[in-house]
């Protein structure tokens, strides 16, 4: 195995908008779907908590931690792979927990890949619940049959409201300021019942390889609903969707759809725990957004 790195070679500093570019490089490297717009719009939710590794004046790695009051979520954790095993990623997801604790934040999240979990072991994270990362080229579906009424897509402020309410609800986080700016980027569809009252939404957003579809949040029957319907509107075109591995109705649905799972992500935490709301929480909104 390689020697760690001496302190003075290795330098963690904040993440600006010129780093992008260096950034994406890691990510294609990886074969990661994140845009530049991901990167940017990460440092313009959380500019000190954006991070990156150099070696002797050259980025080798990233890592990103966005916090919402007591609660972080920690991600775009990337070593490039000529660096790795030299102790980068680990000094890389320290500097973001301390970052969390400087913040006041009392729950670290993140979902791991294989690869990060030794890191994140060692480092005290513990597993909560397995996703399923399904890609691949949707085909058609018998969506018709399950037509819920009610079906708008929102895209003016005052309808985000109450979706930032059910999300809360879901994640028992108040994740307001990233939702405000996914829903800008791509109007999330909402499906609301006889009572007026919203039962579930949707979005997506576009990536490197595959539209990432997700959040997808509220009552497990217009969620597949909600599903189906994306599935079939990007029939032909590259997804992704990450969906907990107990949630065996939308799981099954993205098999008929003629997606394979493509990895396991197992979701972590570290300080205090908190867990979403198994009825409310359908689809992840991927593993750098939680
Ligand atoms: C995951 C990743 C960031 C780790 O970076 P790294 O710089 O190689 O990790 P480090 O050298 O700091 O290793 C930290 C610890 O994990 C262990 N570790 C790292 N890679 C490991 C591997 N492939 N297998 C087993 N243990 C491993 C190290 O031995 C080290 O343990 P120690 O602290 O007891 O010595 C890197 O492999 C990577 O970029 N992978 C691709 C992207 C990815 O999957 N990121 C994680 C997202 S959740």
């Amino acid at each position: 195995m390689p020697a760690p790195l001496p302190d003075g070679q290795l330098i963690i500093r904040r993440m600006t908008a010129a780093d992008v570019p260096l950034a994406m490089q890691l990510t294609i490297q990886a074969g990661w779907n994140q845009l530049p717009g991901d990167w940017l719009r990460m440092l313009d939710l959380e500019p000190d908590g954006c991070l990156v590794a150099e070696v002797d004046g050259t980025l080798v790695g990233t890592t990103v931690c966005c916090t919402f009051a007591e609660i972080a979520w920690l991600a775009l954790v990337l070593v490039d792979t000529a660096f790795r095993e030299r102790g980068i990623g680990r000094r890389l997801v320290a500097a973001g927990l301390q970052y969390a604790e400087d913040s006041g934040v009392r729950t670290v999240r993140l979902d791991a890949t294989p690869l990060g979990r030794p890191v994140y072991e060692r480092l005290g994270f513990r597993p909560q619940f397995e996703l399923s990362r399904w890609g691949g080229t949707p085909s058609g579906s018998a969506v018709e049959q399950m037509r819920p009424r009610g079906v708008v897509e929102a895209s003016h402020a005052a309808e985000f409201e109450p979706l930032f309410a059910l999300e809360r609800l879901a994640t028992r986080t108040n994740r307001k300021k990233l939702l405000q700016r996914l829903f800008a980027e791509s109007p999330p569809v909402v499906v609301t019942g006889s009572n007026g009252l919203v039962e579930s939404f949707l979005t997506r957003r576009p990536g490197r390889l595959s539209t990432q579809i997700g959040p997808g949040i509220g009552s497990r029957e217009s969620c597949q609903w909600l599903l189906w319907r994306e599935l079939n509107a990007y029939r032909g075109q590259p997804v992704i969707i990450d969906i907990p591995v107990d949630r065996t109705d939308l799981n099954t649905i993205a098999q008929q759809a003629g997606l394979t799972v493509q990895r396991t992500l197992l979701r972590m935490y570290r300080g205090g725990s908190i867990l979403e709301n198994p009825e409310m929480f359908q689809i992840s909104s991927g593993a750098e957004l939680g």
